[in-house]
């Protein structure tokens, strides 16, 4: 073979392997899937920590993320959805703020062959089929939880006691769930009926408007924390963020919080643990917002055209008055 020859194939050989190359770098590119989430808002430290897990978990199984806060409006979410459908995404996954009013615009992710996964809050829909699945808390059995530590912890009491509700956003899932769970194991095992809820109002899951609530309240009765003639035993508090509003308000009004009244909060975020631990909480109930990892999982075998569980649960644990506490690890948010 010539020398020409040999040098012909050489450059034959190295134009092959660069179109290899090419070819790689495009698959590369194909796989990098690209995922629209329609976050609700950034109203507590369970929400940053919600949208960061998120974020993290996509970035880290290699997926291209356009992340919207829709700040507590509905129309901002929808907004949201109509834009990543528009630019075409992968995939869609969000949170919804309240459980009604998502039908069209999921129809019309459906017409553009975009799946949805929901996330967190669930919804209320005609067409179950519009949304591949929903991961998240189990906002039921956390008010069931709230409810049976506190038949637990009031088992040898006789006399009545009198409960105040703050509940979270009006309509959404997370509120309904709680309040649906607490009643129902309060209905079922307080045999005596000892517990009655004597007031309730949302307090839309954040810290001022649990400030708010208990500043109007015990404004409105000379100082004291009670409704009319009841004195409140107990409060049972949707989330942490409006507890700790609570307690600013309990303070102000030298109200003893876990002592004059006993307080059961839903979430887990540090500062409420750090209340916990000085006996200021009575239980926490606790809301996982570390669903990054979970929620990406379902996403790759949803894009591999795989089925997923219509709902699926994470483990969410209790944190009490009775804890070990040199047990708590540092919660990270
Ligand atoms: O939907 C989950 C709830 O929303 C969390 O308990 C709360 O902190 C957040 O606002």
């Amino acid at each position: 073979m010539s020398k020409w020859v040999l040098l012909a194939c050489f450059a034959l050989l190295i134009v092959s392997c660069k179109d290899v190359e090419k070819k790689e770098e495009k698959k590369d590119e194909k796989k990098q899937a690209i995922i629209g989430f329609s976050q609700l808002g950034s109203e507590s430290s369970w929400r940053t920590c919600n949208s960061e897990s998120i974020i993290k978990a996509a970035e880290e199984a290699g997926f291209q993320i356009i992340f919207d806060d829709a700040q507590q409006k509905q129309e901002n979410q929808i907004k949201a959805i109509r834009s990543f459908i528009v630019y075409r995404v992968d995939i869609i996954i969000f949170s919804p703020i309240v459980e009604t009013g998502w039908d069209t615009v999921l129809e019309e992710a459906r017409e553009a062959q975009i799946p949805v996964i929901v996330v967190d809050r669930k919804l209320r829909i005609k067409d179950k089929s519009l949304i591949k699945g929903y991961i998240g808390q189990d906002s039921k059995e956390e008010g069931r939880k709230a409810a049976r530590f506190l038949i637990e912890k009031y088992k040898d009491r006789e006399e009545k006691l009198n409960i105040l509700e703050i509940t979270g956003t009006a309509n959404s899932s997370s509120a309904k769930g709680r309040s649906e769970g607490f009643c129902e194991v309060l209905e079922a095992e307080d045999t005596e009926k000892k517990f009655s809820i004597i007031y309730s109002e949302s307090g839309d899951f954040l810290r001022s408007k649990g400030r708010e609530i208990l500043a109007q309240i015990i404004a409105y009765n000379g100082g004291e924390l009670k409704i009319g003639a009841k004195a409140i035993d107990i409060i049972f508090s949707h989330n942490d963020a409006m507890t700790l509003g609570i307690l600013d308000s309990l303070d102000n009004y030298g109200i003893k919080a876990g002592k004059d009244v006993a307080i059961v909060s839903v979430d887990g975020e540090q500062k409420a643990i750090n209340e916990l631990m000085k006996g200021r909480l009575n239980c926490i109930v606790e809301c996982n917002p570390k669903t990054g990892k979970e929620l990406l999982k379902l996403v790759a075998k949803v894009l591999a055209g795989e089925e997923i569980e219509k709902e699926t649960y994470i483990d969410e644990d209790i944190f009490t008055e009775n804890d070990n506490f040199t047990l708590f690890e540092s919660r990270g948010y």
